[in-house]
């Protein structure tokens, strides 16, 4: 073989690694520079977004595998450059597929189906839920985001193991105004807890004391600066109740689809069925009610009903209408392992999914993404 086929090889081999983050191979993302093999020495070139790239290591390491695999090479010397502001400028583009920049993508015309989670109060398991349906839904095959939109309350990062060595949430990379989002389980995801850090006035991990323009602002950069890519489905967990930001998501995405949390427990129903309403009114469809917290079945055969029973099949005939059937999607039983799951963020339909709380959300997850989906329309599926 002579050294200019080797270097073609070269090149498909190293052209073909992807940007752990981007999720692309590096031909598509303008990354390769000069590649040559002289001998049995190959020569790569190769251009980071930005300095300090967080994958460069990993993008480093197999792109001098991918060079050694070509047959006749038996060295190879990498070279990491940086992205020049133009070439940079070429790549967000590209990768905002030809939308404007800040603009949102998930508007009406979008294929992606928005699904906000709501609850009328806290600690009914939302976020809990939230996160495992989106890995139910990841491990199905879809394209998943999750917008953690309870910026007061966050808690997905955790939930989804997404926390550095310190403890915090990991910083998104960006490049230039778009911001990576992490992947956990197959979901993007982004939080407000992946911008705080310490020393931050806010602290670490400490409280959020925004208002009603800042909390829009955070959810809108959400929707229009996160580079999701095509998405099947984008999951928003709410804060609970009616506030600030449910009215903001509700301007946002007014043709969002809404799915109401609430516990077994009637008190907690009356709430749950307003927080469907204040939906309701911004032009939003509340698809359906998921129970949690429901019933479990003790070894012994005997059933602890802590919460009771019957709320979320109340909730969903309250919200019901003249031609509009809000159903009960789910009942999630009480279960000790999502709860221990969740707080050590690997979510128990990965953890466990044989255990009933997960065999509730994977059965969830597919009635959500089945043939003819909860509206009737498919979720556009692609290979994952
Ligand atoms: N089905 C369940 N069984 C047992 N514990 C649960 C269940 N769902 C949620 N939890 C626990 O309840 C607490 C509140 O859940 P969380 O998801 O944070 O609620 P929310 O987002 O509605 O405030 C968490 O400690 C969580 O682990
Ligand atoms: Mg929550």
């Amino acid at each position: 073989m002579t050294d200019a086929s080797r270097t073609q090889r070269v090149r498909a081999a190293v052209g073909a690694v992807t940007d752990p983050e981007l999720r692309r191979p590096l031909s598509e993302l303008g990354m390769l520079r000069e590649i040559a093999v002289r001998g049995a020495v190959a020569h790569v070139g190769i251009a980071l977004t930005i300095v300090g790239c967080p994958a460069a290591t990993r993008i480093e390491r197999d792109v001098r595998e991918a060079a050694a695999s070509v047959v006749g090479v038996e060295e190879v010397e990498v070279t990491v450059g940086v992205m020049t502001p133009a070439e940079r400028a070429w790549l967000t583009e590209r990768l905002r597929g030809g939308r404007a920049p800040r603009t949102m993508p998930f508007g009406p015309d979008s294929l992606t189906r928005v699904i906000a989670v709501t609850s009328g109060k806290g600690g009914v398991g939302k976020s809990t839920v939230t996160a495992n349906l989106a890995v139910a839904l990841a491990e199905r095959g879809l394209a998943v985001g999750l917008v953690d939109a309870d910026v007061h309350g966050f808690s997905i990062p955790g939930l989804l193991g997404l926390v550095d060595a310190d403890g915090l949430p990991p910083q998104p990379t960006r490049i230039d105004d778009l911001m990576l989002p992490p992947v956990a389980y197959g979901v993007k995801t982004i939080s407000i807890g992946m911008f705080l850090r310490r020393g931050d006035a806010n602290g670490p991990l400490g409280a959020v004391a925004w208002r009603g323009p800042m909390l829009h602002r955070t959810v809108q950069q959400f929707l229009t600066d996160v580079h999701f890519g095509d998405l099947d489905v984008l999951l928003l967990d709410m804060p609970p109740g009616t506030g600030d930001v449910a009215i903001s998501v509700g301007q946002l995405l007014p043709h969002a689809e809404v799915v109401v949390v609430t516990t077994p427990q009637a008190a907690a129903s009356d709430v749950a069925v307003r927080s469907g309403l204040v939906a309701r009114q911004t032009g939003q469809r509340v698809i359906g009610v998921i129970e949690n917290m429901a019933a479990l079945v003790l070894p012994d055969g005997s059933t602890l009903d802590l919460f009771g029973s019957g709320g979320g099949a109340d909730v969903a005939a309250a919200l019901s209408r003249d031609g509009e059937d809000v159903a009960l999607l789910a009942s999630i039983p009480l279960s000790a392992s999502l709860r221990a799951d969740g707080d050590a963020g690997t979510p128990v339909v990965i953890a466990h999914p044989d255990d009933p709380a997960a065999v509730a959300v994977l059965a969830l997850a597919e009635r959500l993404a089945g043939p003819r989906g909860l509206s009737g329309r498919s979720l556009p599926l692609r290979p994952a």
